[in-house]
């Protein structure tokens, strides 16, 4: 700590703070009147703020990051003796945590063979849609160029990224856009596109169908998909959907990319959310709980069939993936990688994700019998979302202001859950759970009374 504070006087932090600092996903005008939460200190499930006020932390470090907690000292030394061998140098060379971590990882993919290291989630979806506009090129003589992306998915921040943004007020004001990206249908049979729901996976898949037939198949490369849609509202997909998607790719030689970048890695209770559907995937890109936020890293992982096509004419000068990630060659990353996997074996959070998960639903549920406000409840291990609306019968969603008082109230309740923010017009109704991997009943409950408590203070 800088020697001129206190212990616990952080002033001078939340001045500099005011001064400088850009935040993130921020409307920085009520900081003109308010302080901004500095986060000073975290364990478990909690962190603490400036104040000293202690919070349990129901997003994982806000968006779904920290799976395995706060204060892993195991992931801190591991991270430190690797630094102290070797912090850097690029992925042109291997390195020992590079070479360990992608082995431990693949075991955890059947199918897949090849791990391309990156350092953010955004990063990781561009080196696949580069991939794909090579493979293009190389392949197809320029054709299935286009990719395909879902309505209410998001991909990234990037301007490509947000190409392929099925979240229009991520993307509004930051065209023009990449070329090549078209939208298709999103899958939650909540808010049905369709006049009649039966059947409705099947329906989205036709309705997908639909968008290939008239771009032709011929001019699509990929599609690109969230296994559970996460910013979008937390959407579970419907019965049939992936087996339906997985067969359109097969029949119109699209590849399949997975964007695990939030499910990857445990969250859903799966190693990945794809292998809860018995998807193949060609590819598969991972980031934010891959090393729980302790060093940025991102994956893209893919088949040997996908990476032979960039070596097969090695006289070819253009012939390889001619791409770099400066920082994908940080050791911090895969080290931490290494330790967080090992974590999570060790202590078997998958089981208890699983397990937590069902309680956590059943415990949403209850809260969603008492409170009309809430309108569906849905999600897979700990990755729940609760759509609040104005009236059950017609579904009129609620307003975002009105969603953004419950998380205040939570939060002045010293609970820390998130919801769908400015991401779809209208429908930014969604409140948002993702605790740690390591979360207990004990945690849930204190979770879910502080949203009763707030969905009474708000609602009635
Ligand atoms: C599904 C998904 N993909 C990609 C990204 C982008 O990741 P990053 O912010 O690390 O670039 C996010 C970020 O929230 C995401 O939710």
């Amino acid at each position: 700590m800088n020697q001129h504070l206190n212990a616990n006087d952080l002033t001078t932090v939340v001045e500099n703070d005011k001064a400088h600092i850009w935040h993130h996903l921020s409307q920085h005008a009520p900081y003109e009147k308010i302080d901004p939460r500095i986060i000073v200190e975290g364990k478990g499930m909690r962190v603490w703020d400036q104040h000293g006020k202690e919070h349990i932390d129901a997003v994982s470090g806000g968006v779904w990051t920290v799976n395995v907690g706060y204060g892993r000292e195991s992931i801190a030394n591991a991270v430190r003796d690797q630094l102290i061998k070797l912090n850097y140098f690029a992925q042109t060379a291997g390195s020992i945590p590079g070479s360990m971590f992608a082995e431990k990882l693949l075991q955890k993919m059947p199918g897949l063979s090849r791990v391309y290291y990156a350092n953010s989630g955004s990063e990781a979806n561009e080196k696949v849609f580069k991939m794909v506009r090579q493979i293009s090129e190389k392949k197809y003589g320029g054709k299935k160029n286009k990719i395909l992306f879902r309505d209410r998915d998001y991909h990234g921040t990037t301007i490509t990224c947000l190409s392929a943004s099925g979240q229009p007020q991520r993307a509004s004001q930051y065209g023009p856009f990449t070329p090549g990206f078209v939208q298709v249908p999103h899958c939650l049979e909540y808010r049905s596109q369709f006049e009649d729901s039966e059947n409705y996976g099947e329906q989205v898949v036709k309705a997908t169908e639909e968008v290939i037939l008239r771009e032709g198949p011929d001019t699509i490369g990929l599609m690109c998909l969230e296994p559970v849609t996460a910013g979008g509202g937390v959407i579970t997909p419907p019965d049939g959907y992936w087996e339906g998607i997985q067969n359109l790719c097969k029949k119109y030689d699209i590849l399949l990319h997975i964007d695990e970048v939030v499910c990857g890695v445990g969250r859903t209770g799966t190693w990945f959310g794809y292998q809860h559907f018995g998807v193949k995937p060609d590819f598969v890109t991972m980031a934010k709980g891959v090393a729980s936020g302790y060093a940025a890293i991102s994956c893209a992982v893919t088949t040997e069939e996908v990476f032979d096509m960039f070596k097969d004419n090695s006289d070819d000068p253009l012939n390889y993936f001619r791409d770099i990630s400066t920082f994908g060659g940080c050791t911090a990353g895969p080290a931490a990688a290494l330790e967080n996997i090992n974590i999570i074996e060790n202590e078997d959070l998958l089981s208890n994700t699983v397990e937590m998960g069902h309680y956590a639903i059943d415990q949403l549920s209850e809260l969603q019998d008492k409170h009309a406000v809430i309108g569906q409840v849905r999600g897979k291990g700990l990755f729940l979302g609760a759509e609040l609306v104005k009236d059950r019968s017609t579904r009129e969603p609620m307003d975002e202001k009105m969603v953004a008082a419950v998380t205040a109230n939570c939060m002045s309740q010293g609970v820390i859950i998130g919801m769908t923010n400015r991401s779809l017009p209208g429908l930014n109704n969604t409140l948002c759970l993702s605790p740690a991997l390591i979360a207990t009943k004990d945690d849930i409950d204190e979770i879910i009374s502080s949203m009763d408590v707030a969905l009474s203070e708000v609602f009635e």
